[in-house]
């Protein structure tokens, strides 16, 4: 097995090919992290820690002088008894207010598989042999609290699965305050932290900085994952790049507020958690009950950056995105949105979908403004009955049209929501998320329903299972259009008012655990305003994502590059919208527009009948490509060549298949240069032996002359020029 546990040493070691991860108990008490990174053979525990007398440090272990849990590096650190750094674990007994605690060994056990989580989503084994897991029972046998801690290791991959169970085995109330899904306490060096930040429009922007002694946090406290941090990070060496060095990433599988934390502490060792952010959290454990943290993944590269993408992309496609969507390919879809906006009605959307039929596409989107009153925005929510006067013969008729163009069906909604105006609001008042005091804060006009109650959830259960029994309905897009405020409920006691954000989220996991088990074929795109619950959670159940609401060429350069240090091309929903674009007003070429929405998961979002014979046959061509490329692109390893957060004014990156076999090279011209210098690009990820012609090019060159070599680019022009080449082995 892959998980050792070797009695002498009081180690446990956990090992795949290119990767070992060891802790072990110390006075067989604590559990400390030994190590953490490229596989090594042995283990020689005593050779990892100095003990020692320390000036002013206090000392657990008294009359031993030499244990000091401020610099013990330690794998669920708790507060109270000398470790000053932020805790992992954070409770307190209710009865008495006792909060520092002593998680010492009591057991473990090391099994095949990987069980699921309940009432959460995590990674997921198609076959027993794909996992081993490890537990390790701590307690704290004066508080009556026991906490399990799992480490599910996936044998073809360098990844950790961990996750907390923390049990109130005792006879008195606690009250959990933080409770990390993961924390590492990695030795002395010189780290940089890469994470992605933004904003609306501009998601998942990559800042690469220095770790320095202090804490360094980020997260989301807006009830979701966000826009402006994503529940990703990773540590670097700092002479680690794109290509070379120790790469350590920590990604939550969660979609509520999170907290990704360092600390850089005197002895220069990091301590790097995550998971729920503490901030107006507190879970009260009666006797007997159990709080379960998300899950955790912890990934480990020795060949840089894009050694951890390259893992990270094909685990999410083969252990998180549910069965069959990681490993199926993904349609071509027209959307009405930008095309039309609320100005939709049967006949213009059946015209629409003519000529996406003519130019191959697959899909057909409905997006907002198909239900109910909902003329606007400010509407409607909640109430999600086909509007009969924009669609008089409904989704059934509709859905047969549709499937006699060749197109499947797919339609928008925004279940988690209500508005002030709407039947729901007017039957359910007491349904929306708000305080006792005032009236809650609206946001694009419109209220969030309490997902924390059963009976809200069971309803959407009962809308969602109506709607999609009215007709073929192959794909839903599930937005989610604003944050959470006034967090309370009224289904819960005062003091338990600080579980609401998270029970909000166990009630969306219930509800999407339904609707993926009852409708299993149907594709669902998750969408939050554009890219605002881009996380593992969301990913589990939709196995896409509405990248960014800005649907600008240029500007989605930079969003997919970013998003693409985590998650794969095929969970990227990429779009050709119209120009100038309806974001920023910038007009850039439709072959440039469609080379980066190609780059992920293809689709269109622009009214075809307004286009002349010329653009509506270029397109043609462009979904005739996207289907030749998509395995590739869905299926095959993403490489970084070009860098556009350094340039600024150019991108590349390329697509190459498992056998190495076929490539497909993008690259992105964003701004042009007068007698701009020769640029030479060099490839990666093919068989340096092999041969590959690249008939764009017109030559054939070895992989490693494309590799080392490279190749001079053509000039381009102008602004936002692109090109795509495509490389096949030849004998
Ligand atoms: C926000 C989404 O990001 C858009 O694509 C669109 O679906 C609108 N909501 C519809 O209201």
């Amino acid at each position: 097995m892959p998980i050792e546990f070797d009695p002498k040493q009081q180690v446990f070691h956990l090992y795949t090919d290119g990767m070992s991860y060891v802790i072990g108990l110390i006075k067989d008490i604590y559990l400390a992290h030994y190590y953490w990174g490229a596989r090594i053979l042995t283990v020689h525990a005593a050779s990892k820690w100095r003990f020692g007398p320390r000036p002013n440090t206090p000392t657990p272990e008294y009359p031993d002088l030499t244990l000091h849990l401020d610099t013990l590096p330690q794998e669920y650190p708790t507060h109270g008894r000398g470790d000053y750094r932020p805790p992992a674990l954070g409770l307190t007994v209710l009865d008495d207010g006792v909060s520092a605690l002593k998680l010492a060994y009591r057991g473990h056990c090391i099994e095949r598989g990987k069980r699921p989580l309940s009432g959460l989503p995590a990674a997921f084994v198609t076959d027993e042999a794909q996992a081993t897991t490890l537990t390790v029972e701590l307690g704290d046998e004066a508080v009556g609290l026991s906490v399990e801690l799992s480490y599910a290791l996936f044998e073809r991959f360098n990844l950790v699965a961990r996750s907390a169970k923390i049990v109130n085995a005792g006879t008195r109330r606690l009250a959990v305050e933080t409770a990390m899904s993961a924390s590492v306490d990695l030795p002395h060096d010189a780290y940089d932290i890469l994470h992605l930040w933004g904003a609306p429009l501009r998601e998942r922007m990559v800042e690469r900085q220095p770790l320095a002694p202090g804490t360094f946090r980020f997260g989301s406290t807006r009830g979701a994952s966000s826009h402006y941090h994503n529940s990703f990070f990773a540590l670097l060496r700092r002479d680690a790049t794109e290509d070379t060095g120790d790469v350590y990433g920590f990604s939550l599988v969660y979609s509520g507020n999170f907290l990704a934390q360092t600390h850089v502490d005197h002895d220069l060792s990091v301590r790097a958690m995550i998971g729920i952010h503490p901030f107006q959290f507190r879970w009260i454990l009666e006797p007997g009950e159990a709080f379960q943290t998300p899950e955790a993944l912890l990934a480990y590269s020795g060949e840089g950056l894009g050694g951890l993408s390259h893992m990270l992309h094909r685990f999410i496609r083969q252990h998180v995105m549910r069965r069959p969507f990681g490993v199926t390919e993904r349609p071509i879809l027209l959307n009405s949105w930008e095309a039309m906006y609320f100005s939709i009605s049967e006949d213009r959307l059946l015209a629409l979908a003519e000529r996406a039929a003519e130019a191959g596409m697959e899909l057909f989107v409905i997006d907002d403004g198909w239900f109910g009153e909902r003329n606007d925005d400010t509407r409607a929510l909640g109430d999600w009955t086909v509007n009969l006067e924009k669609f008089p013969s409904g989704f059934a008729a509709l859905a047969e049209a549709l499937r006699s163009k060749g197109l499947k069906l797919g339609l928008w909604i925004e279940p988690e929501m209500i508005s002030p105006e709407s039947a729901l609001y007017r039957e359910h008042p007491d349904w929306v998320l708000r305080t006792p005091y005032r009236e809650p804060v609206r946001s694009r006009h419109q209220w969030v329903l309490d997902l924390s109650r059963e009976e809200v959830v069971a309803h959407l259960m009962g809308v969602i299972d109506a709607l999609l029994a009215s007709a073929p309905i192959a794909y839903v897009k599930w937005d989610f259009n604003r944050y959470l405020t006034d967090v309370w409920s009224r289904a819960l006691s005062a003091e338990r008012q600080q579980e609401v954000a998270h029970r909000y989220m166990l009630g969306l996991y219930r509800l999407l655990a339904h609707v993926t088990e009852r409708h299993p074929h149907v594709l669902i795109e998750g969408c939050a305003g554009g890219g605002g619950r881009f996380d593992l959670g969301m990913l589990q159940f939709m196995p896409q994502m509405w990248t960014s609401d800005n649907s600008d060429a240029a500007s989605r350069i930079f969003i997919q590059y970013g998003t693409s240090i985590c998650y794969p091309a095929i969970a990227m929903g990429a779009h050709v919208s119209s120009v100038p674009n309806h974001q920023i007003g910038r007009v850039t070429p439709l072959g440039f527009r469609a080379h980066v929405a190609m780059s992920g998961n293809l689709g269109y979002e622009l009214d075809l009948t307004a286009l002349d014979a010329s653009e509506r046959a270029a397109i043609r061509e462009q979904v005739r490509l996207y289907q030749e490329i998509r395995p590739l692109v869905q299926f095959g390893d993403f490489y970084r060549l070009v860098d556009p957060f350094v340039t600024r004014d150019r991108a590349s990156w390329m697509f190459v298949d498992e056998a190495r076999r076929e490539a497909v090279v993008f690259y992105f011209q964003i701004l042009a240069e007068p007698n701009s210098p020769v640029r030479r690009l060099k490839l990666k990820g093919l068989d340096p032996q092999a041969l590959y012609e690249a008939p764009e090019l017109g030559f054939v060159m070895s992989g490693a002359e494309w590799m080392h070599a490279g190749f001079a680019l053509p000039t381009l022009a102008s602004d936002h020029q692109s090109l795509l080449i495509r490389l096949k082995q030849v004998p």
